[in-house]
């Protein structure tokens, strides 16, 4: 399937974490266009879901008032779904997660992803999983209300959502100034994708026609930081074809996550 990257790059600019919606599901209209592109999407990969539940979000979430992972108001949401035995389906989660993201934010329907702060047990009451699926993370959709509450600001201040490492810190050389254009489009993509905590656990490494993304070497859920990478993946390719780069993804062995080679 072909990404809309002019869609998506204008969706990156505009998309941040919601934490204080508006207390609705989605609108049926909304909630219809991005059902038909789920349906597409996903065929990407095998082994990996994303379902759209229409209410019930605040029953599995699990959050608690003032703290990371309160989210209010938002009624519908995505669950992420992987296979288990699926090759790279942290990776792969975390891409076609962040293209119904992207989608979403092109619709006008404002999201959270949430990988801590909910109950699968309680997810599991709402959607039928299969045997060999695993739940990897969901989503809060719905409608940002206009003013952001204090609780939102603080939580925004303390994982400093705004703020993103340099690409001098994430590229393992710095930057060079004569790589090509669709190299630094790509990169300022990647850098602006959302992850978990805003740790920014991705690297990169840049050669000819090529850029390779791997983790960097700390502590913690490892799982968590390869969705992280993939969420960064969607978010390089969308950079590359924004700037007329095609490419495809080669998955390499730990702790590499990928490689992007232009076509
Ligand atoms: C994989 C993933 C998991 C996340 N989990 C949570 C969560 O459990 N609770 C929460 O409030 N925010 C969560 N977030 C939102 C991040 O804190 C947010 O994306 C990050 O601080 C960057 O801010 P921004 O999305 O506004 O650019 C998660 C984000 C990602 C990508």
């Amino acid at each position: 399937m072909k990404l809309p990257a002019e869609k998506w790059f204008e969706a990156v600019k505009k998309r941040s974490s919601v934490r204080n919606f508006l207390s609705a599901k989605l609108k049926e209209e909304d909630a219809g266009k991005l059902i038909t592109f789920l349906e597409l999407f996903n065929q990407y990969y095998n082994g990996i879901r994303i379902r759209y539940v229409n209410t019930g979000f605040q029953e599995v979430a699990k959050g608690f008032i003032g703290s990371y992972g309160k989210i209010d108001g938002a009624q519908s949401y995505l669950v992420c779904l992987a296979e288990k035995n699926t090759p790279h389906k942290n990776e792969k989660i975390g891409y076609v997660g962040e293209a119904a993201v992207l989608e979403a934010v092109s619709i006008g329907i404002s999201s959270c992803w949430i990988t801590g702060t909910y109950k699968k047990e309680d997810v599991a009451k709402q959607i039928k999983i299969d045997e060999n699926e695993y739940i990897k993370s969901i989503i809060a959709l719905g409608y940002a209300k206009k003013k952001t509450k204090l609780s939102e600001k603080v939580i925004k201040a303390i994982v400093s959502s705004k703020k993103r490492k340099s690409l001098e810190e994430l590229c393992e050389n710095g930057v060079d100034s004569n790589w090509p254009n669709w190299v630094k489009t790509a990169l300022e993509t990647a850098r602006l994708a959302p992850s978990a905590i805003n740790r920014q656990p991705w690297r990169f490494r840049v050669s000819e026609n090529e850029i390779t993304i791997y983790i960097e070497e700390k502590l913690g859920k490892k799982d968590l930081k390869k969705l992280d990478c993939g969420i960064a993946m969607l978010h390089l390719e969308v950079g590359a074809l924004y700037s007329g780069v095609k490419g495809h993804w080669e998955y390499s062995l730990d702790p590499e996550i990928a490689k992007f080679v232009k076509e």
